[in-house]
């Protein structure tokens, strides 16, 4: 296989090295183009921009393919939870079970939030959607963190890994209980797992503790693995660039949960979820809402379906739609959001516009039934997308921070505005 490739530009020629990844991907270097041609690239949306390299995820978006450290989505979905999956993202192998009793002592050490923190609470308006919340509190833990700024050692490194994975539960519980207009905040619960800790809660009130059944525990347990990386996506992208500045791991993850809320990334749940409730509730037909996805002059979207680098099939949503029959099983209910959600599926990918453009169900086209089921409110799914993210950011974060041939993430523009002119010339418009 070559390992250069030439580019000429204006009569001069140029080797690029190429570089190949442990499956095969090719990237040309172009590291020295603009030195060797005055040229930089022009590469909107990044759809063919690598940004790094790193031994996290492989992705292969033509044969529908999803690893963590070379380990097929499926079969971690089947055999391992989440703690053990965000244990492996980070530190690239699975923990030893002392090393797993270790970093479970150290999350339950981290679940509370201090007091100054719980009271932040109290600044926000009831209304205020929860990832806005989200936000603020993951970078209030700047403030209250200010000797892990500079990660020094492996030390630092897990103590504030701890305390992110930990504490975003409770957070997210005090979001809930904020919404709801209650202000009686839950204590860290001591049931047993992450997962089971994080719906205690979440759900008990005052009085009245929430005990979560194992098979609705291990099926949040499951799409928090399924969302726990995903290569460079947008608010992971995010998280690198803000890293490479040095800026601390807090401030970092806060800025990729700001990446995440749009509704083009990790909105997107919510979106699916309003998006049934609308078709429902106005009582659209199956067909009408393909039509308008088509409609030349139409912006509308099937939310929950299409993805960047996913041309054939998203692992993740296959094994979700699976899940979510079992839940509703399982809970004894029937979800007439399912049945619009399956039948639009069915008639997309029988049409020609969804085949020809390869738009196939993503990871958020089914994962808010199971959520709804569960008793999480719409509004709150996108927050459950970031827990479920966490190990992704943070392992990210780590690469970067490790790497000792990183810059400063720097893009340069081709530059469309005005050419040179005075100010009295402007003034006249
Ligand atoms: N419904 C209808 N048409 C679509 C859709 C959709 N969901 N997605 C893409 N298209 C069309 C789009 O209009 C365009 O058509 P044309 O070539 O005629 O202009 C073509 O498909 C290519 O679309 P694109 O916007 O260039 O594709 P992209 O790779 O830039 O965008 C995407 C990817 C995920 C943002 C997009 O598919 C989308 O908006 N999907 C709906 C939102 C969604 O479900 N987002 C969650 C993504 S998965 C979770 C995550 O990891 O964030």
């Amino acid at each position: 296989m070559q390992d250069k490739a030439t580019i000429s530009y204006d009569g001069k020629a140029a080797d690029y090295p190429v570089i190949i990844g442990t499956e095969g991907e090719k990237a040309i270097d172009v590291g020295k183009l603009r030195a060797q041609t005055g040229c930089i690239t022009f590469d909107d949306g990044y759809g063919n921009t690598g940004s790094c390299l790193s031994k996290i995820t492989f992705i292969d978006g033509d044969q529908g393919i999803l690893r963590y450290r070379g380990i097929d989505i499926a079969e971690l979905a089947e055999k391992s939870d989440f703690i053990e999956t965000a244990y492996l993202i980070i530190w690239g192998r699975f923990p030893t079970a002392d090393e797993r009793r270790a970093f479970e002592a150290r999350l339950q050490e981290h679940a509370k939030l201090p007091e100054s923190m719980t009271q932040q609470f109290q600044g926000f308006p009831k209304d205020a959607h929860p990832m806005a919340i989200l936000t603020a509190m993951i970078n209030a833990m700047s403030c209250h963190h200010q000797e892990l700024f500079e990660i020094r050692n492996e030390a630092d490194f897990t103590t504030a890994t701890a305390i992110l994975l930990s504490k975003i539960r409770l957070i997210a519980a005090y979001i809930y209980k904020h919404g709801t207009g209650d202000s009686l905040f839950v204590q860290p619960s001591d049931a047993s797992g992450y997962t089971a800790q994080f719906l205690t809660m979440m759900f008990s009130w005052p009085g009245k503790r929430y005990v979560a059944d194992a098979d609705v525990a291990r099926a949040l347990d499951l799409l928090f693995i399924l969302h726990a990386d995903h290569e460079q996506n947008c608010s992971t992208s995010t998280v690198r660039m803000v890293a490479s500045s040095e800026a601390n791991l807090f401030t970092a993850v806060s800025a990729g949960v700001s990446a995440l809320w749009g509704k083009l990334h990790g909105g997107a749940n919510q979106a699916v979820l309003e998006m049934l409730q609308g078709i429902k509730d106005r009582g659209d037909s199956i067909e009408s809402v393909i039509a308008k996805c088509k409609q030349k002059d139409s912006d509308f979207r099937l939310m929950g379906f299409g993805h960047r680098v996913y041309k054939n099939f998203d692992p993740r949503a296959k094994i979700i739609k699976v899940a979510c029959d079992k839940v509703l099983d399982k809970l004894g209910k029937t979800d007439p959001l399912l049945q619009i959600a399956k039948d639009l599926e069915k008639a997309a990918l029988s049409d020609s516009y969804f085949v020809d453009r390869k738009l196939y169900p993503n990871v958020d086209f089914y994962s808010g039934i199971i959520m709804r089921a569960i008793g999480i409110p719409t509004n709150m799914f996108t927050v459950m997308f970031a827990l479920g993210r966490m190990p992704g950011w943070i392992a990210n974060w780590k690469e970067t921070n490790e790497n000792p041939k990183a810059r400063i993430y720097r893009p340069r523009q081709i530059y469309m505005g005005p050419k040179l002119r005075s100010y009295e010339e402007a003034k006249k418009g």
